[in-house]
């Protein structure tokens, strides 16, 4: 098997002085919700470095040229309900003609594992390049789960995208699924026991969402 075991770091200023502002406690859902999609668009730019692209010959109003364009795989966003979704939102802007799927999971509160409860892949996925978003890597539990449930269903290329992250966190997701990438804006400390990231930014979903 390919060994990839590859974490990238973002440390664009530009991110991270946004992370900042989602990280103040006093930020409220107007700006969070904006900052998460900002970031999560200049993750993916990190993050579709590789993407491949080839000539395209065509008439610019000045000259006949051969101009790169996107070629290749095609892409599938996908989704860890309910956070990953503002990052998909944000990302589809860029790549609007990617296809979108969902995995829906949730924390269990004392065991901290993720729990499925929903599934909706493109049909075609072995054959896209998949961006999967969470914008916690905490436990590291949902983020293998979901690329265990992608890889089920055929995907060969995943990376991750992820705002925060946390050194367990991205283990677990090495130790079970070393070929698979992540991109992330930060790598905190650790987790506390209630599996927050610390210093973290909160609850990612209820910061989103407005809910408490
Ligand atoms: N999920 C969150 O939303 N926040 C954390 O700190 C950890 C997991």
């Amino acid at each position: 098997m390919l060994r990839v075991m590859k974490v990238t770091v973002v440390q664009h200023p530009l991110l991270q002085h946004k992370l900042t502002l989602m990280r103040d406690r006093e930020t409220g859902v107007k700006e969070f919700r904006e900052l998460a999609s900002e970031i999560s668009m200049l993750l993916a730019y990190e993050a579709m470095r590789d993407l491949e692209t080839e000539p395209v010959r065509l008439h610019t109003p000045i000259a006949e040229a051969d101009l790169p364009m996107l070629s290749g795989k095609k892409l599938a966003l996908v989704a860890i309900l309910r956070a990953g979704l503002v990052m998909t939102d944000a990302v589809v802007r860029l790549v609007p003609a990617a296809k979108i799927g969902h995995l829906g999971m949730y924390r269990d509160p004392e065991t901290l594992e993720p729990v499925a409860y929903y599934s909706k892949l493109p049909h075609d996925i072995a054959e896209r390049r998949v961006f999967l978003t969470d914008p916690m890597l905490a436990t590291g539990g949902s983020a293998v789960a979901a690329i265990d449930t992608l890889k089920a269903a055929g995907a060969q290329s995943i990376k991750l995208m992820t705002i925060l992250a946390v050194p367990e966190g991205i283990r677990r997701v090495q130790d079970a699924h070393p070929d698979v990438e992540i991109v992330t804006a930060a790598v905190d400390e650790r987790l506390n026991d209630h599996g927050y990231i610390v210093p973290g930014l909160g609850d990612a979903g209820d910061r989103i969402y407005g809910t408490k």
